[in-house]
């Protein structure tokens, strides 16, 4: 199997976890590309979606399903999104697309978070991807120093704006042995809007595409 068809095969299995009648929040990313085209089929049982980009809002509004203001909603019982690496706890290192920050608020407001992803993404330890952070665009300068320090290789991304108005640093050589403490740390530092750690809103099960199907994993 492709990795294409490993992501249409979980975009699909994650329907299995919207509830009827409810909103469903929905994260950014070619997985969830997948999975935005699978809800389309069942548009009319769900109550709209929460959206986290621009990109995945066009998408959604494309297939005709409502695209609710986050603001609007107190709770949602599932959140599904992708991620760029999970480890065995459910921790992940997320904003490959740029939209971490955005991506962290809905999973806030939901209950679960449903990981959808190929098997590719599953590691021991995380910090192989290299870390995406969003900052402020005055702060990136110090807060790679910080970085640096922290023994990581910052880079600025090239010509990316988030949705935000933010710029991201993506850190190279980092092993995250305690993802807790160390999206805690980043997090306090002045600039940071969000570190792409989900440790804090990590994983509750994790639907992992394999050549010999969706391998589900709970934390
Ligand atoms: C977006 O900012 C990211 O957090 C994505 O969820 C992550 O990069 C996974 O994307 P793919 O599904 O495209 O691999």
């Amino acid at each position: 199997m492709t990795q294409d068809e490993l992501k249409a095969l979980v975009g699909q299995a994650a329907l299995a976890y919207v509830v009827p009648g409810q909103v469903v929040g929905v994260g950014t990313g070619s997985t969830v590309n997948c999975f935005i085209d699978a809800l389309a089929t069942i548009k009319g049982r769900i109550a709209g979606a929460v959206s986290s980009s621009e990109k995945s809002t066009e998408r959604l509004r494309a297939h005709g399903i409502q695209v609710l203001d986050s603001n609007g909603v107190e709770q949602i019982p599932v959140y599904i999104d992708g991620a760029d690496e999970i480890d065995q706890a459910g921790h992940m290192i997320k904003g490959g697309g740029a939209a971490l920050t955005r991506e962290k608020i809905v999973a806030d407001i939901a209950e679960r978070f449903i990981c959808i992803a190929d098997e590719s993404k599953l590691v021991q330890t995380l910090g192989r991807f290299p870390l995406p952070v969003e900052v402020i665009p005055m702060a990136a300068a110090q807060v790679s120093r910080r970085l640096r320090a922290l023994g990581g290789e910052p880079a600025l991304r090239a010509g990316v704006v988030t949705d935000n108005g933010g710029h991201i640093i993506d850190v190279r050589g980092l092993r995250i042995t305690d993802p807790a403490a160390m999206e805690f740390e980043i997090n306090q530092w002045p600039g940071v809007i969000t570190v792409g750690i989900f440790a804090r809103h990590r994983a509750s099960v994790c639907l992992l595409g394999t050549p010999q199907g969706v391998r589900t994993l709970s934390f």
